[in-house]
C-alpha cells in the first residue's frame, strides 16, 4: 500500500494506467511509468531503479536500500511499494533499511543545521507512525551517531546500493554519509538529498557532501546533465533530478565493469 501523503497526489488517471501495468510487467514499461510521472513519489522509484539496473548488471543477487530520517515511515511504505514491483522486474533481491531517531529533530550544534529553517524537536513520531504497517523494512531507531557506527560493525546486510537522505541536519547527515566507508556496497550508490533548497555549501545536507568529498577519497557528485535529461520528462519536478547525487568508489573491484545507462537501454 502506499503512505497517506502518496495517496493523496496519486490520481485515478494514474491509478488506472499503474493498474494496466500490472498486465504488462516489464523493466521497460516501469521506466516509462517513473518518467511520465505517472507515480507519486516517483524520486523514491527512480533511486531505486537506477540502483536495481546497475546492480543487476553487475551481477549482484541482493542488495540494501537505506533511507535516513524516516519521521512516521511513510517514505519508507512506499519503498517497499517499488520493491515489489522492481523484484519482479530484475533478478535481485531488496533489503530495506530506515534509520531514526523517533524524537524528532535533535538539538542542533551550530549554524551548520540550518537553525533558521529547522527546531530542535520538530518531527517527532506521534501514535500516527505508519511503523507498524511496514512489512519488509527493518527500523533501526536510535541518533545516527550511535547507529551508523554499529551498522558498520554488521556483516548480515546486502551490499548498499542507494541512501535517501531526509535528516535535514549538516551534522545528521555528516554522520549517516558514514555508513559508505563500510565495503559492502555497489561501485556506484545512488544519493538523494532531500533538504539542499536554499541552502549554503557549507551548511545542511549539501555541507555534509562537500565535507565528505573533503575527507574521503571516494567522492559524491552530482550526475552531470541528471537534471537536464529528466527535464525532457519531468516537466514540473526538475528540481527532483537535482537532487541526486553518486557515490563513486574509484577503486572498487567492479567500479571500471561496463553496464548499461537505463535511459539508452530503455528508450
Ligand atoms: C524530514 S523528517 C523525515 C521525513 C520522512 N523521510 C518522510 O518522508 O516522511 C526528518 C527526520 O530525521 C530524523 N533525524 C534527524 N537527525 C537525526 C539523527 N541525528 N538521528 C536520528 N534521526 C534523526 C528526525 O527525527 C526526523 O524524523
Amino acid at each position: 500500500m502506499f503512505s497517506n501523503s502518496s495517496q493523496k497526489y496519486f490520481s485515478l488517471l494514474n491509478r488506472l494506467k499503474y493498474s494496466l501495468y500490472k498486465f504488462n510487467i516489464s523493466e521497460r514499461n516501469f521506466f516509462k511509468l517513473i518518467l511520465n510521472g505517472s507515480l507519486p513519489r516517483p524520486h523514491y522509484a527512480l533511486g531505486l531503479f537506477l540502483s536495481a539496473s546497475l546492480a543487476s548488471q553487475l551481477n549482484y543477487k541482493k542488495i540494501s536500500i537505506i533511507e535516513f530520517g524516516c519521521w512516521e515511515c511513510e517514505g519508507l511504505m512506499d519503498l517497499e511499494h517499488y520493491t515489489n514491483d522492481i523484484e519482479k522486474i530484475f533478478d535481485i533481491k531488496i533489503e530495506i533499511y530506515g534509520f531514526e531517531g523517533g524524537e524528532g529533530l535533535p538539538a542542533p550544534k551550530d549554524y551548520k543545521d540550518r537553525v533558521y529553517q529547522f527546531t530542535e524537536g520538530e518531527m517527532k513520531i506521534s501514535n500516527r507512525s505508519f511503523v507498524k504497517n511496514l512489512k519488509r523494512s527493518q527500523v533501526i531507531y536510535g541518533d545516527f551517531k550511535k547507529t551508523v557506527p554499529e551498522f558498520l560493525k554488521r556483516k548480515d546486510f546486502a551490499p548498499i546500493a542507494a541512501l535517501f537522505n531526509d535528516a535535514d541536519y549538516f551534522f545528521s547527515t555528516q554522520d549517516s554519509l558514514k555508513i559508505l566507508n563500510h565495503k559492502n556496497k555497489l561501485p556506484k550508490v545512488f544519493l538523494y538529498f532531500d533538504d539542499l533548497n536554499f541552502s549554503s555549501s557549507q551548511t545542511g545536507e549539501l555541507g555534509a557532501i562537500n565535507d565528505f568529498n573533503i575527507k574521503n577519497k571516494s567522492k559524491i557528485e552530482k550526475i552531470p546533465e541528471f537534471a537536464e535529461t529528466m527535464s525532457l520528462f519531468w516537466k514540473k519536478w526538475i528540481f527532483l533530478g537535482k537532487r541526486f547525487f553518486i557515490h563513486h568508489d574509484f577503486h572498487h573491484d567492479l567500479y571500471n565493469t561496463r553496464y548499461h545507462n537505463p535511459f539508452y537501454k530503455n528508450l
